[in-house]
């Protein structure tokens, strides 16, 4: 099937042309986001191969239609991008890969805590200028210490596995426990008491109207003093203008997110030799206590290999008539089931 890839990045490319050589698809890449001014170039694919910040909204998605696509692959896990009723109305079928690498996020979710908590990156700075000074640097044992995993899927439960590794105190919360972190020993509380008890919170659940600005002013009064506070899920979870508050009082004591609300004007691109506009982004920039990275937890090389070979496995069934990784299916006789 031809597939218009969006977003595409030397490193997408690479690793859909070399997964592709076991599945003939004609592949043609554009580096333009998939939105309404951009939708034209998807004329004549059957599919669109899209990501995080493509903006799958009903204009774009009443316009795909139009041009003869049937199938929008997300090579990601989280669909919040895409207008779900808009595709049904339009014919859309949409699949994704809903897991690569949940190894990938949890090791970057930990990398982010130790970062915080040790301060690597301010330590790094200043022995790079011949500062030995450990004033500031003073860090804390996660063995012992209190950590709340909010969402323990495929993610989270491996999070809970690497805390647990370090000797952490694991809570968590999620609308549906999982039975391999119940072996673990951790225990299922309520978000209140995940604001009470945890010195460490990390988000793992999905965007959803349900967990839109889970992180607010509200819950965040809630949490201990100096919370830990970790995002690598999507970032409309934390409303950014409350976290900033909260770390101005105090309230929070480390903030670590490799997603933010607004990212798609900003994420996956080059914009050092540019003014950063976004004044509440350019503010998180400004703490000492707070790292922010550019939606790169799925980034590894293994990630990216089961990513461009699901997507376009995806793609195949899709043409058989099966459906594998459906998020919506839109076949009029279909044996679809998630796997
Ligand atoms: P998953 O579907 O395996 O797990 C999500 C968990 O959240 C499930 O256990 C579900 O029951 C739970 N959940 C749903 N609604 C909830 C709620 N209201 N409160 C608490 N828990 C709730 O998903 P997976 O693979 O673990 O991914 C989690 C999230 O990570 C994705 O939604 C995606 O947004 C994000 N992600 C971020 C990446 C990055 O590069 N930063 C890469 C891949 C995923």
């Amino acid at each position: 099937m031809k597939i218009a890839v969006f977003s595409n990045k030397p490193y997408t490319e690479r690793s859909f042309r070399q997964a592709n050589e076991s599945f003939g698809h004609e592949l043609v890449f554009f580096e333009e986001r998939l939105n309404a001014e951009t939708v034209s170039l998807a004329a004549g694919s059957g599919a669109v191969c899209v990501f995080v910040n493509d903006e799958l909204n009903a204009e774009v998605i009443k316009a795909l239609s139009e041009l003869g696509v049937r199938l929008i692959a997300l090579r990601c896990a989280g669909f919040n991008n895409v207008d779900l009723a808009a595709a049904e109305k339009w014919g859309l079928s949409v699949v994704r890969v809903p897991a690569y690498s949940p190894y990938a996020v949890a090791e970057h979710t930990v990398g982010l805590m130790l970062a915080l908590n040790r301060q690597i990156y301010r330590a790094h700075m200043r022995v790079r200028e011949g500062n030995f000074s450990l004033e500031g640097l003073l860090g804390f044992d996660l063995h012992g210490t209190t950590a709340g995993i909010v969402g323990t899927g495929k993610i989270g439960s491996v999070v809970a596995r690497i805390l647990n590794g370090f000797g952490c105190k694991l809570y968590a919360y999620d609308v549906q426990p999982n039975q391999e972190c119940l072996e673990l020993g951790v225990r299922y509380i309520s978000m209140d008491e995940i604001y009470r008890l945890c010195r460490i919170i990390t988000l793992h659940c999905p965007l959803t109207p349900q967990t839109y600005h889970l992180i607010n002013a509200e819950s965040i009064a809630k949490m201990q003093d100096g919370v830990m506070l970790i995002n690598t899920s999507r970032g409309a979870l934390v409303d950014t203008r409350a976290a900033i508050e909260g770390l101005k009082s105090g309230k929070i004591g480390y903030l670590g997110l490799d997603v933010y609300e607004e990212e798609a004007d900003l994420f996956f691109e080059d914009l050092s030799n540019q003014i950063i506009q976004d004044d509440v982004f350019a503010r998180l920039l400004m703490f000492p206590n707070v790292v922010v990275t550019g939606h790169q937890a799925f980034f590894t090389q293994n990630a990216l290999t089961a990513i461009a070979e699901t997507t376009l496995e995806n793609v195949s069934a899709f043409e058989r008539g099966e459906c594998q990784n459906i998020v919506l299916c839109q076949k009029v006789v279909c044996r679809c089931k998630e796997s």
